[in-house]
């Protein structure tokens, strides 16, 4: 068995910032509500037609740099999105052209909040098994343009922005390396966190009655999944340590998808630790889905949080209901 690792790291959000000020100007909202219940006070929008692979192209070159490797030795592309350009092929297909890697296998995963901490299971099972040495793992969401910009839908407009990150997982040949992966599940919340339509057993999937009803939206019941987060995120993160043998003074960083900055607090309190030690950078980028992960990992690195050597613990809770968790030695 080979043991696999992050070799390389890479993001990029959108240049526009959208201020909860500017939210005020298409709603009825305020600044004060939103980053009380939120911890949010600006998000990154694409202005202009711009699809995930687009979006992702950039992070993943810096990830192949960073890594120390060439576009040539990436041998799998994963991307985790609910945004994809379109509903097939997968954005992992149109972002295999934009890398102009022919012939590599490409895989896109739908698992929410949770989808890049599955991909990097996936990853490093592909690792340690030895059939691949470098795999171009992505978390990208272009959120902004599916969103009901009304006042109809402001607990969940509010909530959600567009960027990307991507690492790179290689064959280990030190002592970093993903020690251990947990994923789980419970589709009997399915819908408490959803978008109906295009409808998928229903012709058309899309009409203009759907379009009328905002079946086309995602929908969420918040106080429901805020309920379940706030329980399952310590989970995780206890599943994570326990499988490590790690108290909570092992571990230097926790990594948690950015849902909302109450939920994050609420998981420091549960592990007795302060927001020091779980990271958050929700106020700038908003929930960010897939690439909330990758996102959060890159600016905790540029910020030093996390070393060479470091413990680090990455968690996910989201859609579905979904949720996962990572051991991580840096
Ligand atoms: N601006 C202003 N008011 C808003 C609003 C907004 N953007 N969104 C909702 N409200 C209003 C509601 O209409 C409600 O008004 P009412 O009391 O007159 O009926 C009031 O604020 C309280 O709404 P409620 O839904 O009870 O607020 P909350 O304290 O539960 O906070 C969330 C709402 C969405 C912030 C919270 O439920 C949450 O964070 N849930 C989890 C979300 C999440 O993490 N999702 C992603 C998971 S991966």
């Amino acid at each position: 068995m080979y043991r696999s690792r992050i070799a390389g790291i890479g993001a990029n959000v959108p240049e526009n910032v959208v201020t909860n000020y500017d939210l005020e100007k298409m709603m009825d909202t305020s600044n004060e509500w939103i980053v009380e219940r939120t911890g949010i006070r600006e998000r990154r929008w694409v202005t202009q037609p711009t699809g995930a692979a687009e979006l992702a192209f950039p992070a993943c070159l810096e990830a192949i740099g960073d890594a120390g490797v060439e576009k040539k030795d990436i041998d799998f592309i994963i991307v985790a999105t609910i945004t994809p350009e379109h509903p097939m092929p997968g954005t992992s297909s149109f972002l295999q052209t934009l890398l102009e890697l022919p012939g590599v296998p490409t895989l896109d995963i739908r698992v929410q909040c949770s989808g890049f901490v599955y991909g990097l299971s996936i990853a490093d099972q592909y690792i340690r098994t030895g059939r691949y040495k470098n795999i171009l793992l992505v978390g990208v969401e272009v959120q902004s343009v599916g969103l009901n910009l009304t006042t109809e839908g402001r607990d969940v407009a509010v909530l959600f922005g567009d960027g990307a990150g991507a690492v790179v997982v290689s064959r280990s040949d030190d002592s970093s390396e993903i020690l251990s992966t947990h994923l789980g599940g419970d589709g009997r919340y399915a819908k408490e966190l959803w978008c109906e339509a295009p409808i998928g057993y229903k012709s058309p999937r899309i009409s203009k009655e759907m379009i009328d009803q905002g079946k086309h939206y995602p929908k969420m019941n918040g106080r429901q999944v805020f309920k379940h987060a706030v329980t399952i995120f310590p989970k995780v993160v206890y599943t994570a340590m326990r499988a490590q043998n790690w108290t909570i003074e092992d571990v230097d960083l926790v990594v948690p998808h950015q849902a909302n900055i109450r939920i994050i607090e609420a998981l420091a309190k549960k592990l007795g630790v302060g927001l020091d030690k779980v990271y958050s950078n929700i106020h700038k980028y908003g929930n960010t889905t897939a690439a909330s992960i990758p996102l959060a990992l890159y600016d905790a690195l540029k910020e030093g949080k996390i070393k060479k050597g470091s413990n680090v613990i990455l968690a996910a809770f989201g859609s579905g209901f979904t949720w996962a968790s990572a051991a991580i030695r840096w």
